[in-house]
């Protein structure tokens, strides 16, 4: 049959984290008793006054459309978390509602990039950047970065990286997957390039801004002169365990805000209706003196500590069937050689090895160079040694068992 795809579809590989996800759901539809660690989700429920307002919404007959930029009354309370928390100060014409970040970051790259223009991606970058990129037809340009720099980029970095087609580079901090998080310091530093190339506009994502075990996080938009050329994007569903309610948020200058709502006045039209008006009353929590949710990440209890097998997958191709937890292979990440894995599984390995080896935990042939003290990880050297390759990494009595039950990373 003739392809008659379009170019931009064929050109997109089917999200992994999705393909991942799904195909965890599938084998714990099918009885088995799957840990999914795939999609980035608190496995917290949502606060129960935010159900509450939820509800009252939904039996007071809250069932329209909402304004395409998002109910007033949200933005407000938008405009009042980036004053408390940010100091950041947009006002309602500068904020468009979306369903998910996700929709927003796409919705502004739909805005900005043309056919052949460059994206920058400081690496390693959440999956769907370079997807977004791909879908409006521009080229995504990755900036590597190591575990000797925090996993950052440096201001050498980027200047080299940036080229007469360069329109836009993004910034995620706290970042998905490393788990890094850029100082104001580090940012003005990248901001001073940036200063000279007043053709790129910066997208700073800073949807894990609550779920964050390091220093506070940073808005770039809060640099003086980089205000204009900003376009923040934050959200619910990490910092209130929303996920599935689908509220995201995009903050720019207004001609920016009116260009992004025409796009979305053609796709999404808004936001539920129903998942806005809780919104307003999780955007309070802070308000009212409540702690949030991620910061209950760390009282979590532990992951089940017996005969844990771990899966990585690389691309779609999942080998998860013999597993019970589901990884990212670091290539789709931009990182080769490294599995992601979330800082709450590393808290769990740690506790189990320290537990196995009587509080020794210099015993431990790994622990040295490889756990990263943030949110996410990136195991680099285990599996650079070729550690993929062994079927049983560690057997520590009834202590954890990670089992590679794939090979994962470059070439594999
Ligand atoms: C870095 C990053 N940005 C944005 C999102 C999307 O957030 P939302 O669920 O609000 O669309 C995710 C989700 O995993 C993410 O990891």
């Amino acid at each position: 049959m003739i392809n008659k795809l379009s170019k931009r579809i064929n050109n997109l590989p089917v999200s992994a984290t999705l393909a991942m996800a799904a195909k965890a759901r599938e084998l714990k539809a099918a009885g088995k008793d799957i840990i999914s660690l795939s999609l980035g989700e608190p496995d917290f429920n949502t606060p129960d006054f935010i159900k509450d307002a939820a509800i009252e919404a939904i039996n007071e007959g809250y069932n329209s459309y909402t304004p395409v930029d998002g109910y007033v009354e949200l933005k407000e309370a938008i405009c009042t978390k980036f004053k408390r928390d940010n100091n950041l100060h947009y006002t309602p014409n500068q904020i468009v509602v979306s369903t998910g970040a996700k929709q927003s970051i796409a919705n502004i790259a739909q805005v900005l990039l043309n056919p052949g223009d460059e994206v920058l991606l400081p690496a390693p970058y959440w999956v769907s950047y370079s997807a977004i990129a791909i879908l409006c037809e521009a080229t995504f340009v990755e900036i590597p970065s190591t575990i000797d720099t925090d996993f950052k980029i440096t201001p050498e970095q980027l200047e080299a990286a940036i080229t007469p087609k360069t329109k836009m580079v993004f910034f995620n901090s706290p970042n998905n997957p490393s788990g890094t998080i850029y100082t104001e310091e580090e940012y003005r530093a990248l901001a001073k390039v940036l200063e000279k190339h007043p053709q790129i506009y910066i997208l700073s994502d800073e949807i894990y801004e609550h779920i964050n075990y390091g220093i506070k996080s940073f808005s770039f938009a809060a640099i003086e002169n980089m205000f204009e050329r900003t376009i923040t994007v934050n959200g619910l569903a990490k910092a209130f365990a929303m996920t599935g309610w689908r509220i995201g948020y995009a903050c720019a200058p207004a001609a920016l805000t009116e260009a992004m709502m025409k796009v979305h006045q053609y796709s999404m039209m808004c936001a539920s209706i129903i998942a806005q008006d809780a919104a307003v009353e999780a955007l309070k929590l802070k308000a009212r003196g409540l702690a949030f949710v991620g910061d209950g990440i760390n009282d979590a209890p532990a992951l089940a500590s017996a005969d844990v097998g771990i899966a990585v997958g690389t691309g779609t191709d999942v080998a998860i069937e013999s597993a019970d937890v589901v990884l990212m292979s670091g290539d789709l990440l931009g990182v080769v050689n490294a599995i992601e894995m979330s800082r709450r599984t590393l808290r769990n390995i740690k506790q189990n090895l320290f537990w196995a080896f009587g509080y020794n935990v210099a015993l431990i042939p790994v622990a040295a160079g490889i756990l990263y003290p943030s949110f996410g990880i990136v195991l680099s050297p285990i599996l650079a040694a070729g550690a993929m390759a062994l079927s049983s990494v560690f057997v520590l009595g009834n202590a954890l068992r990670l089992r590679f039950a794939a090979a994962a990373g470059a070439g594999a």
